[in-house]
């Protein structure tokens, strides 16, 4: 199997596109939509596997080049998964993380007066890997754990501020970029198509 030297990462995410890169071989030419002006397409699906193959199959078409795409978010079981696929659209169009974590907060309290030490969360991260033939791979990654009731640290993107990892008693955002990145969702979902790069 050869080896891919060249990619468009289908991300228009920076905290994203940052963590992709960084997981992937430095001799690897790496692309991002903006660099071709590419708008990222709607996301219609109805899970993260859709939503994940309809953004990598779209930015490898447009370009010509082989795409690794991620389509990812919380769940959270007190609210039934929510916010799910709907993660980044809980931002608003600004992206505003604060207006998101704030909403969180309040359905949580709404459902559950003491969810502190009784609740469970999992990040989910879904890679695709679409050539322009139209061959794809794809892989998901998950980590557990439970949302925090402040939000704590500034590293990271997103949800990063308020949740923590089973076995671990910070929150991703006040990890290491590091150690974050060798745990989680997104470095699960690589590890199973690391052998097309490495
Ligand atoms: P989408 O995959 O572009 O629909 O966006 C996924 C959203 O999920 C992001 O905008 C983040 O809000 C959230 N998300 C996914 N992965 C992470 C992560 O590693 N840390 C924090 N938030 C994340």
């Amino acid at each position: 199997m050869s080896k891919i030297k060249e990619i468009i990462i289908g991300t228009n995410n920076e905290g994203k596109y940052k963590e992709i890169c960084s997981l992937l071989p430095n001799e690897i030419k790496k692309y991002s939509p903006k660099q071709f002006g590419i708008l990222t397409p709607e996301e219609i699906g109805t899970s993260f596997e859709e939503n994940s193959f309809i953004k990598a199959s779209y930015f490898s078409k447009k370009t010509n080049l082989i795409c690794l795409s991620d389509d990812s978010g919380l769940e959270i079981d007190l609210l039934k998964g929510e916010p799910g696929i709907y993660s980044s659209r809980w931002s608003g169009e600004k992206n505003n993380f604060n207006l998101a974590i704030k909403r969180i907060f309040e359905k949580m309290n709404n459902i559950k007066k003491d969810w502190k030490n009784d609740n469970v969360a999992k990040f989910i991260c879904c890679l695709t890997l679409f050539w322009p033939n139209g061959k794809n791979y794809l892989s998901k990654g998950i980590i557990k754990g439970r949302i925090s009731t402040k939000k704590k640290g500034k590293n990271g993107f997103g949800y990063d501020p308020i949740f923590i990892p089973d076995g671990y008693s910070k929150t991703f955002g006040e990890m290491k970029s590091v150690l974050k990145m060798s745990i989680d969702h997104r470095f699960k979902a690589f590890r199973k198509i690391r052998k097309f790069f490495i």
